[in-house]
């Protein structure tokens, strides 16, 4: 798989501009604020449906508009394969549409995504370590809707679900509706919750097995049920739920741990612990993609070099040399030149 090209129109800082990239690496140099974080994020987005800073649609159109176009194209084997992302924010209400097309055609999400897998490596990952456990489960996603077509759909019956339930558990907090009402949707969270806490299992499963490249970490799943099925669970605790007026048990509760040398990384580790942390799993995220799919991920690195000392640079591009990736800095001394290599400057 070759992600060839992007095209982007009033996206963030980039007004109207097309770039190609190499087969192999791609080099995009540019000062501070040039733009460069915002064309990763535009590539993300046409992987994953979503931003990787988390940010709200509408802050992703230039200033002062109120549409963005983010298109690529995917060569996989012989065919082409184009994503469009279009967003549409209305000045006055502030209201945010966004559309996605696969070959001029409408997708869902669920549908959308896959088309283009990749692993970013960027600074703000730091923040998986000690953020908020959310940022923690928001990653997993990221992994596996990517790889699995029954993760992806039990995530989107899930979250619609939980939305459902918690509508149902606010009446009832105000006493109105009928308890029996939420028994459906203890039952459907039960089934699809399940399917997410399965495969994210699995998924640190297939870390606990592979040789660590970057020394001897631990990644510990914490599922928030534990040893009881779901929906018993949230049969259990229906009266506790209806007086939160939520539902606070289930995968949306779900978080993991870092740990290295039998110390928990959030609390006690240095910085450079927990950014070895984090280069080795993604660098077993990169693993977990390519042995799942049958192609080989896009990488992207964001300015990470800048940060990383000479062996641990060494390592991050040892680990990538076989896959296309897209390379981010503002020096370009920092990055190894070699053959196949594009470069793209912004200023
Ligand atoms: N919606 C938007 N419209 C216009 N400009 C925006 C929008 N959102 C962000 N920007 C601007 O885009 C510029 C480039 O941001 P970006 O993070 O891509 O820079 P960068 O090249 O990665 O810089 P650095 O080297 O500091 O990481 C910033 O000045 C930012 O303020
Ligand atoms: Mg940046």
């Amino acid at each position: 798989m070759t992600f060839l090209s992007l095209q982007l129109v009033q996206f963030r800082n980039h007004r109207k501009a097309t770039y190609s990239f190499s087969p192999a690496t791609t080099i995009v140099v540019g000062p501070n604020a040039s733009g460069k974080t915002n064309l990763l994020e535009a590539i993300r987005l046409l992987s994953t449906a979503s931003s990787f800073r988390g940010a709200e649609e509408a802050t992703l159109v230039s200033w002062g508009k109120e549409h963005a176009q983010i298109r690529g194209e995917v060569l996989d084997g012989k065919e082409t394969t184009r994503l469009t992302i279009h967003i549409q924010v209305d000045g006055d209400s502030g209201h945010t549409q966004k559309k996605l097309l696969v070959n001029n055609i409408s997708r869902r999400t669920q549908d959308f995504i896959g088309h283009l897998p990749t692993v970013v490596f960027a600074p703000h990952e730091l923040e998986l370590v000690n953020g908020a456990p959310s940022l923690r489960r928001h990653y997993l996603d990221s992994i596996l809707v990517q790889t699995n077509l029954a993760y992806k759909h039990a995530l989107a019956e899930y979250e619609g679900g939980i939305r459902r339930r918690n509508k149902i558990l606010e009446r009832l907090q105000e006493g109105f509706g009928k308890r029996d009402e939420l028994d459906f949707w203890d039952e459907h969270l039960g089934l699809h919750g399940t399917t997410l806490m399965e495969f994210r299992a699995k998924l640190f499963k297939f870390f606990v097995e592979q040789r660590n490249p970057m020394g001897i970490f631990f990644y510990t799943y914490i599922p928030s049920v534990k040893g009881i099925s779901i929906k018993q669970r949230l049969v259990d605790t229906r009266e506790r739920d209806i007086a939160a007026g939520m539902t606070l048990s289930g995968p949306q509760r779900d978080d993991f741990t870092f740990r290295f040398d039998g110390h928990d990384l959030a609390l006690f580790g240095s910085r450079g612990e927990q950014r070895s942390a984090i280069l080795n799993l993604k660098l077993l995220e990169l693993r977990y993609l390519e042995s799942v799919l049958d192609k080989k991920p896009l990488v992207l690195l964001d300015d990470i070099f800048s940060e990383l000392d000479d062996a641990h640079r060494r390592l991050v591009f040892q680990a990538v040399s076989a896959h296309q990736s897209i390379i981010t800095t503002t020096d370009e001394r920092l990055v190894r030149r070699k053959r196949g290599l594009t470069m793209i400057e912004l200023s």
